[in-house]
Protein backbone atom coordinates (compact mmCIF):
# COMPACT_ATOMS: atom_id res chain seq x y z
CA UNK A 1 0.00 0.00 0.00
CA UNK A 2 1.50 3.36 -1.16
CA UNK A 3 1.65 5.61 1.76
CA UNK A 4 -0.05 9.08 1.28
CA UNK A 5 0.92 12.18 3.09
CA UNK A 6 -1.56 13.83 4.50
CA UNK A 7 -1.45 17.91 3.80
CA UNK A 8 -2.87 20.15 6.23
CA UNK A 9 -4.21 23.03 4.22
CA UNK A 10 -1.47 25.22 6.19
CA UNK A 11 0.88 22.79 4.21
CA UNK A 12 -0.40 23.25 1.13
CA UNK A 13 -0.78 26.69 1.71
CA UNK A 14 3.55 27.20 2.57
CA UNK A 15 4.08 25.13 -0.45
CA UNK A 16 1.90 27.28 -2.69
CA UNK A 17 3.61 30.46 -1.24
CA UNK A 18 7.32 28.47 -1.64
CA UNK A 19 6.34 28.13 -5.10
CA UNK A 20 5.07 31.77 -5.82
CA UNK A 21 8.20 32.83 -4.25
CA UNK A 22 10.59 30.77 -6.40
CA UNK A 23 8.73 32.03 -9.29
CA UNK A 24 9.12 36.04 -7.97
CA UNK A 25 12.46 35.75 -7.25
CA UNK A 26 13.13 33.64 -11.24
CA UNK A 27 11.65 36.80 -12.26
CA UNK A 28 14.10 39.05 -9.87
CA UNK A 29 16.69 37.72 -10.78
CA UNK A 30 16.05 38.49 -14.49
CA UNK A 31 19.59 40.93 -15.48
CA UNK A 32 19.03 44.88 -14.97
CA UNK A 33 17.75 46.15 -17.82
CA UNK A 34 19.97 48.36 -19.62
CA UNK A 35 19.74 51.26 -21.67
CA UNK A 36 22.71 53.45 -23.98
CA UNK A 37 22.72 56.93 -25.21
CA UNK A 38 25.16 58.68 -27.21
CA UNK A 39 27.34 58.70 -30.77
CA UNK A 40 28.68 56.24 -32.75
CA UNK A 41 30.81 54.80 -29.79
CA UNK A 42 27.92 53.28 -28.59
CA UNK A 43 25.29 52.81 -31.32
CA UNK A 44 24.46 49.57 -31.46
CA UNK A 45 22.97 50.07 -35.39
CA UNK A 46 20.22 52.44 -35.33
CA UNK A 47 21.87 53.98 -38.32
CA UNK A 48 21.40 51.04 -40.27
CA UNK A 49 17.41 51.89 -39.91
CA UNK A 50 18.22 55.79 -41.42
CA UNK A 51 18.90 57.63 -44.52
CA UNK A 52 22.36 58.82 -43.10
CA UNK A 53 26.06 58.64 -44.37
CA UNK A 54 26.91 57.92 -40.94
CA UNK A 55 26.90 54.49 -41.03
CA UNK A 56 28.87 50.95 -40.24
CA UNK A 57 26.87 48.45 -42.48
CA UNK A 58 29.45 47.49 -44.92
CA UNK A 59 32.01 45.14 -44.33
CA UNK A 60 35.00 44.58 -42.84
CA UNK A 61 32.79 46.44 -40.16
CA UNK A 62 31.46 43.35 -37.60
CA UNK A 63 34.34 41.16 -39.10
CA UNK A 64 34.93 39.89 -35.68
CA UNK A 65 30.95 39.56 -34.46
CA UNK A 66 30.19 36.40 -33.27
CA UNK A 67 28.74 34.31 -33.97
CA UNK A 68 28.64 35.36 -38.15
CA UNK A 69 31.25 37.76 -38.48
CA UNK A 70 28.63 40.25 -40.23
CA UNK A 71 28.35 44.12 -40.25
CA UNK A 72 25.72 45.24 -37.65
CA UNK A 73 25.98 48.73 -37.27
CA UNK A 74 28.45 48.70 -34.57
CA UNK A 75 31.56 50.88 -35.52
CA UNK A 76 33.69 48.32 -34.10
CA UNK A 77 35.63 44.95 -36.21
CA UNK A 78 32.98 42.92 -32.99
CA UNK A 79 31.77 44.34 -29.85
CA UNK A 80 31.53 47.40 -28.26
CA UNK A 81 31.27 49.19 -24.92
CA UNK A 82 28.12 48.45 -24.74
CA UNK A 83 28.36 44.62 -25.50
CA UNK A 84 31.20 44.28 -23.01
CA UNK A 85 28.61 46.07 -20.19
CA UNK A 86 25.89 43.95 -21.12
CA UNK A 87 28.05 40.83 -20.42
CA UNK A 88 28.81 42.07 -17.50
CA UNK A 89 24.98 42.55 -16.53
CA UNK A 90 24.56 38.79 -17.82
CA UNK A 91 21.92 40.03 -19.72
CA UNK A 92 21.82 39.95 -23.30
CA UNK A 93 23.27 42.91 -25.95
CA UNK A 94 20.79 45.37 -26.14
CA UNK A 95 18.93 45.65 -29.38
CA UNK A 96 19.00 49.49 -31.04
CA UNK A 97 15.92 51.03 -30.67
CA UNK A 98 14.51 51.32 -34.29
CA UNK A 99 15.58 47.08 -34.80
CA UNK A 100 11.66 45.93 -35.81
CA UNK A 101 13.19 42.95 -33.49
CA UNK A 102 12.61 45.60 -30.37
CA UNK A 103 9.08 43.85 -29.20
CA UNK A 104 7.36 41.71 -26.75
CA UNK A 105 9.78 40.39 -23.64
CA UNK A 106 13.25 41.51 -25.68
CA UNK A 107 12.36 45.01 -24.38
CA UNK A 108 12.63 43.97 -21.11
CA UNK A 109 16.29 43.97 -21.79
CA UNK A 110 16.33 47.70 -22.17
CA UNK A 111 17.60 49.63 -25.67
CA UNK A 112 19.61 51.20 -27.48
CA UNK A 113 19.29 54.74 -28.79
CA UNK A 114 22.48 55.58 -29.52
CA UNK A 115 23.37 57.14 -33.23
CA UNK A 116 26.42 57.58 -34.77
CA UNK A 117 27.10 60.93 -35.87
CA UNK A 118 24.93 62.54 -32.91
CA UNK A 119 26.86 65.69 -30.23
CA UNK A 120 25.00 67.50 -27.30
CA UNK A 121 24.09 70.36 -29.22
CA UNK A 122 21.54 69.92 -32.26
CA UNK A 123 23.62 71.56 -34.63
CA UNK A 124 26.54 68.93 -34.54
CA UNK A 125 26.77 66.52 -37.02
CA UNK A 126 24.20 68.38 -39.22
CA UNK A 127 26.06 66.50 -42.65
CA UNK A 128 24.97 63.28 -42.00
CA UNK A 129 21.34 64.28 -42.25
CA UNK A 130 19.45 62.01 -40.15
CA UNK A 131 20.26 61.17 -36.90
CA UNK A 132 18.80 60.52 -33.88
CA UNK A 133 19.55 63.81 -31.85
CA UNK A 134 19.76 63.55 -28.13
CA UNK A 135 16.68 65.58 -27.42
CA UNK A 136 15.28 62.90 -29.56
CA UNK A 137 16.78 60.29 -27.83
CA UNK A 138 15.31 61.39 -24.43
CA UNK A 139 11.70 61.13 -26.43
CA UNK A 140 12.11 57.74 -27.54
CA UNK A 141 13.26 56.66 -23.76
CA UNK A 142 10.01 58.13 -23.20
CA UNK A 143 8.04 56.39 -25.93
CA UNK A 144 9.90 52.96 -24.59
CA UNK A 145 8.66 53.23 -20.71
CA UNK A 146 4.58 53.73 -22.67
CA UNK A 147 5.23 50.95 -24.46
CA UNK A 148 6.90 48.68 -21.56
CA UNK A 149 4.03 50.41 -19.37
CA UNK A 150 1.05 48.29 -21.71
CA UNK A 151 3.18 45.04 -21.53
CA UNK A 152 3.48 44.47 -17.41
CA UNK A 153 1.96 47.73 -16.29
CA UNK A 154 3.14 51.39 -15.49
CA UNK A 155 4.67 50.77 -11.98
CA UNK A 156 6.95 47.54 -12.54
CA UNK A 157 7.96 49.54 -15.40
CA UNK A 158 9.02 52.29 -13.28
CA UNK A 159 10.43 49.87 -10.83
CA UNK A 160 12.32 48.70 -14.16
CA UNK A 161 13.78 51.82 -15.58
CA UNK A 162 14.56 52.76 -11.82
CA UNK A 163 16.85 49.86 -10.84
CA UNK A 164 18.69 49.81 -14.70
CA UNK A 165 21.77 50.70 -15.27
CA UNK A 166 22.49 53.52 -18.00
CA UNK A 167 25.02 54.74 -20.43
CA UNK A 168 25.73 58.01 -21.91
CA UNK A 169 28.96 58.79 -24.30
CA UNK A 170 28.41 61.75 -25.85
CA UNK A 171 30.79 65.23 -26.84
CA UNK A 172 33.12 64.08 -29.19
CA UNK A 173 31.02 64.82 -32.17
CA UNK A 174 30.51 68.43 -30.87
CA UNK A 175 34.39 69.16 -31.19
CA UNK A 176 35.38 66.79 -34.39
CA UNK A 177 32.07 67.19 -36.48
CA UNK A 178 31.39 70.86 -35.43
CA UNK A 179 33.39 73.02 -33.51
CA UNK A 180 36.57 71.75 -35.49
CA UNK A 181 34.71 70.46 -38.54
CA UNK A 182 35.96 73.47 -40.62
CA UNK A 183 38.27 76.00 -40.03
CA UNK A 184 36.37 78.85 -39.20
CA UNK A 185 33.01 77.18 -38.35
CA UNK A 186 30.09 79.31 -37.23
CA UNK A 187 30.85 77.90 -33.67
CA UNK A 188 34.06 78.73 -33.60
CA UNK A 189 33.27 81.62 -34.33
CA UNK A 190 30.83 82.20 -31.67
CA UNK A 191 33.09 80.89 -28.94
CA UNK A 192 36.81 80.38 -28.41
CA UNK A 193 37.22 77.24 -27.20
CA UNK A 194 37.21 77.76 -23.08
CA UNK A 195 33.59 79.42 -23.53
CA UNK A 196 32.71 76.33 -25.68
CA UNK A 197 33.41 73.60 -23.79
CA UNK A 198 31.75 76.00 -20.73
CA UNK A 199 28.38 75.92 -22.77
CA UNK A 200 28.66 72.15 -23.77
CA UNK A 201 28.74 71.67 -20.32
CA UNK A 202 25.69 73.25 -19.52
CA UNK A 203 23.57 71.85 -22.31
CA UNK A 204 25.22 68.62 -21.51
CA UNK A 205 24.06 69.07 -17.74
CA UNK A 206 20.28 69.75 -19.18
CA UNK A 207 20.21 66.73 -21.03
CA UNK A 208 21.32 64.80 -17.84
CA UNK A 209 19.12 66.29 -15.64
CA UNK A 210 16.19 65.04 -18.63
CA UNK A 211 17.24 61.57 -17.95
CA UNK A 212 16.66 61.66 -14.27
CA UNK A 213 13.80 62.35 -14.59
CA UNK A 214 12.74 60.31 -17.06
CA UNK A 215 13.87 58.00 -14.01
CA UNK A 216 17.22 57.06 -14.39
CA UNK A 217 18.81 56.75 -11.22
CA UNK A 218 22.76 54.70 -12.27
CA UNK A 219 23.98 56.52 -15.08
CA UNK A 220 27.99 55.96 -16.34
CA UNK A 221 28.78 59.18 -18.37
CA UNK A 222 32.17 58.76 -20.27
CA UNK A 223 34.27 61.40 -20.91
CA UNK A 224 35.83 61.73 -24.54
CA UNK A 225 38.53 59.77 -25.73
CA UNK A 226 41.82 61.34 -26.89
CA UNK A 227 40.32 63.75 -29.94
CA UNK A 228 43.58 64.77 -31.31
CA UNK A 229 45.13 61.31 -30.78
CA UNK A 230 42.79 59.03 -33.45
CA UNK A 231 44.44 57.70 -37.00
CA UNK A 232 42.02 60.16 -38.50
CA UNK A 233 43.79 63.18 -36.49
CA UNK A 234 47.22 62.09 -37.07
CA UNK A 235 46.75 61.61 -40.78
CA UNK A 236 45.24 64.89 -40.97
CA UNK A 237 46.38 67.49 -38.52
CA UNK A 238 49.42 66.23 -36.58
CA UNK A 239 53.12 66.48 -37.26
CA UNK A 240 55.49 63.46 -37.27
CA UNK A 241 53.08 61.14 -35.69
CA UNK A 242 52.02 63.79 -32.46
CA UNK A 243 48.89 63.93 -31.50
CA UNK A 244 46.68 67.39 -32.77
CA UNK A 245 47.10 69.65 -30.32
CA UNK A 246 43.82 71.79 -30.45
CA UNK A 247 41.75 68.84 -30.36
CA UNK A 248 44.04 67.01 -27.24
CA UNK A 249 43.54 70.67 -25.67
CA UNK A 250 39.66 70.48 -25.98
CA UNK A 251 39.27 67.01 -24.57
CA UNK A 252 41.45 68.26 -21.76
CA UNK A 253 39.13 71.10 -21.15
CA UNK A 254 36.18 68.97 -21.48
CA UNK A 255 36.79 65.75 -19.30
CA UNK A 256 37.70 67.33 -16.04
CA UNK A 257 34.38 70.07 -16.48
CA UNK A 258 32.70 67.25 -16.97
CA UNK A 259 33.54 65.08 -14.36
CA UNK A 260 32.83 68.01 -12.10
CA UNK A 261 29.39 68.68 -13.19
CA UNK A 262 28.11 65.06 -12.83
CA UNK A 263 30.04 65.44 -8.52
CA UNK A 264 27.76 68.69 -8.31
CA UNK A 265 24.36 67.14 -10.11
CA UNK A 266 24.87 64.28 -7.05
CA UNK A 267 25.40 66.85 -4.57
CA UNK A 268 22.37 68.15 -5.55
CA UNK A 269 20.20 65.16 -5.93
CA UNK A 270 21.60 64.09 -2.82
CA UNK A 271 22.64 60.14 -4.30
CA UNK A 272 25.32 59.21 -6.66
CA UNK A 273 23.36 58.75 -9.62
CA UNK A 274 26.13 59.94 -11.88
CA UNK A 275 29.49 57.90 -12.54
CA UNK A 276 32.17 59.51 -14.46
CA UNK A 277 33.60 56.73 -16.57
CA UNK A 278 37.33 58.61 -17.57
CA UNK A 279 37.73 56.90 -20.71
CA UNK A 280 39.86 59.13 -21.94
CA UNK A 281 42.54 58.90 -19.44
CA UNK A 282 42.04 54.82 -20.37
CA UNK A 283 42.43 55.45 -23.72
CA UNK A 284 45.66 57.59 -23.12
CA UNK A 285 47.14 55.12 -22.05
CA UNK A 286 47.47 53.01 -24.97
CA UNK A 287 48.32 55.49 -26.62
CA UNK A 288 51.15 56.06 -24.67
CA UNK A 289 52.14 52.74 -23.82
CA UNK A 290 50.56 50.48 -26.42
CA UNK A 291 52.51 47.62 -25.65
CA UNK A 292 51.37 46.72 -22.17
CA UNK A 293 47.80 46.18 -23.15
CA UNK A 294 48.81 43.44 -25.78
CA UNK A 295 48.60 46.30 -28.94
CA UNK A 296 51.28 46.96 -31.09
CA UNK A 297 50.10 50.27 -32.63
CA UNK A 298 47.66 52.56 -31.06
CA UNK A 299 48.44 55.00 -34.35
CA UNK A 300 47.73 52.95 -37.53
CA UNK A 301 44.31 52.30 -37.59
CA UNK A 302 43.62 48.29 -38.59
CA UNK A 303 41.06 49.16 -41.71
CA UNK A 304 41.82 52.55 -43.63
CA UNK A 305 43.98 54.08 -46.21
CA UNK A 306 46.43 56.76 -46.18
CA UNK A 307 48.46 57.67 -43.46
CA UNK A 308 48.02 55.88 -40.52
CA UNK A 309 45.41 54.33 -42.21
CA UNK A 310 43.55 57.39 -41.30
CA UNK A 311 41.99 58.89 -43.95
CA UNK A 312 38.46 58.45 -45.24
CA UNK A 313 36.27 55.60 -44.29
CA UNK A 314 36.99 51.84 -43.99
CA UNK A 315 35.23 50.05 -46.41
CA UNK A 316 35.32 46.78 -48.56
CA UNK A 317 38.51 47.99 -50.38
CA UNK A 318 40.66 49.79 -47.45
CA UNK A 319 43.96 48.06 -46.24
CA UNK A 320 42.45 45.85 -43.44
CA UNK A 321 45.05 44.12 -40.77
CA UNK A 322 45.28 40.46 -39.89
CA UNK A 323 45.37 40.45 -36.33
CA UNK A 324 42.53 43.00 -35.39
CA UNK A 325 43.36 42.08 -31.57
CA UNK A 326 47.05 43.85 -31.79
CA UNK A 327 45.41 47.66 -32.92
CA UNK A 328 44.05 49.86 -30.35
CA UNK A 329 41.77 51.89 -33.14
CA UNK A 330 39.68 49.71 -35.47
CA UNK A 331 39.19 52.14 -37.91
CA UNK A 332 40.15 56.29 -37.89
CA UNK A 333 38.17 57.12 -35.39
CA UNK A 334 36.84 54.03 -33.45
CA UNK A 335 38.25 51.75 -31.12
CA UNK A 336 38.85 47.86 -31.86
CA UNK A 337 36.53 45.62 -30.04
CA UNK A 338 40.06 44.33 -28.12
CA UNK A 339 40.49 48.20 -26.79
CA UNK A 340 36.66 48.45 -26.13
CA UNK A 341 36.97 44.83 -23.97
CA UNK A 342 40.00 46.45 -21.83
CA UNK A 343 37.80 49.73 -21.39
CA UNK A 344 35.27 47.78 -19.97
CA UNK A 345 37.26 46.31 -17.65
CA UNK A 346 38.36 49.13 -16.23
CA UNK A 347 34.72 50.73 -16.11
CA UNK A 348 34.26 47.26 -13.61
CA UNK A 349 37.05 47.53 -11.63
CA UNK A 350 39.33 50.73 -12.03
CA UNK A 351 40.46 52.95 -9.04
CA UNK A 352 38.68 55.98 -8.56
CA UNK A 353 41.00 57.44 -11.08
CA UNK A 354 39.22 56.24 -13.56
CA UNK A 355 35.69 55.72 -12.11
CA UNK A 356 34.41 58.85 -10.03
CA UNK A 357 32.81 57.83 -7.42
CA UNK A 358 32.77 54.26 -7.87
CA UNK A 359 33.73 51.68 -10.34
CA UNK A 360 30.78 49.38 -11.55
CA UNK A 361 31.01 46.30 -9.42
CA UNK A 362 30.85 48.53 -6.73
CA UNK A 363 27.60 49.60 -8.02
CA UNK A 364 26.40 46.43 -8.98
CA UNK A 365 27.15 45.10 -5.79
CA UNK A 366 25.74 48.06 -3.60
CA UNK A 367 22.22 48.17 -5.91
CA UNK A 368 22.23 43.93 -5.07
CA UNK A 369 21.91 44.97 -1.29
CA UNK A 370 19.35 47.96 -1.66
CA UNK A 371 16.82 46.44 -3.90
C1 LIG B 1 17.24 70.88 -29.94
O1 LIG B 1 16.07 70.76 -30.72
C2 LIG B 1 14.89 70.42 -30.01
C3 LIG B 1 13.76 70.22 -30.99
O2 LIG B 1 13.68 71.26 -31.89
C4 LIG B 1 14.60 71.50 -28.99
O3 LIG B 1 13.48 71.13 -28.21
C5 LIG B 1 15.81 71.68 -28.07
O4 LIG B 1 15.60 72.72 -27.16
C6 LIG B 1 17.05 71.96 -28.89
N1 LIG B 1 18.23 72.00 -28.02
C7 LIG B 1 19.07 73.03 -27.99
C8 LIG B 1 20.20 72.93 -27.06
O5 LIG B 1 18.94 74.01 -28.70
C1 LIG C 1 13.74 53.58 -6.94
O1 LIG C 1 14.50 52.73 -6.16
C2 LIG C 1 14.94 53.29 -4.93
C3 LIG C 1 15.81 52.27 -4.22
O2 LIG C 1 16.83 51.87 -5.05
C4 LIG C 1 13.76 53.70 -4.10
O3 LIG C 1 14.21 54.35 -2.93
C5 LIG C 1 12.85 54.62 -4.89
O4 LIG C 1 11.69 54.88 -4.17
C6 LIG C 1 12.49 54.00 -6.22
N1 LIG C 1 11.74 54.95 -7.02
C7 LIG C 1 10.74 54.58 -7.79
C8 LIG C 1 10.10 55.68 -8.58
O5 LIG C 1 10.38 53.42 -7.88
C1 LIG D 1 36.73 48.61 -7.89
O1 LIG D 1 36.36 47.26 -8.00
C2 LIG D 1 37.15 46.30 -7.32
C3 LIG D 1 36.47 44.96 -7.47
O2 LIG D 1 36.49 44.52 -8.76
C4 LIG D 1 37.40 46.66 -5.91
O3 LIG D 1 38.23 45.71 -5.30
C5 LIG D 1 37.99 48.02 -5.83
O4 LIG D 1 38.22 48.39 -4.51
C6 LIG D 1 37.13 49.03 -6.52
N1 LIG D 1 37.79 50.31 -6.49
C7 LIG D 1 37.19 51.42 -6.13
C8 LIG D 1 38.01 52.66 -6.06
O5 LIG D 1 36.01 51.48 -5.89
Amino acid sequence: MAFLPKFSPFTILSLLLLVVGVIVSRAEARPRAFFVFGDSLVDNGNNNYLATTARADAPPYGIDYAPNHRPTGRFSNGYNIPDFISQRLGAESTLPYLSPELTGNKLLVGANFASAGIGILNDTGIQFVNVIRMYRQLEYFQEYQNRVSSLIGASQAKRLVNQSLVLITVGGNDFVNNYYLVPNSARSRQYPLPQYVTYLISEYKKLLQKLYDLGARRVLVTGTGPLGCVPSELAQRGRNGECAAELQQAAELFNPQLEQMLLQLNRKLGKDVFIAANTGKMHNNFVTNPEQFGFITAKVACCGQGPYNGLGLCTPLSNLCPNRAQYAFWDAFHPSQEANRLIVEEIMSGSEAYMNPMNLSTILALDAITT
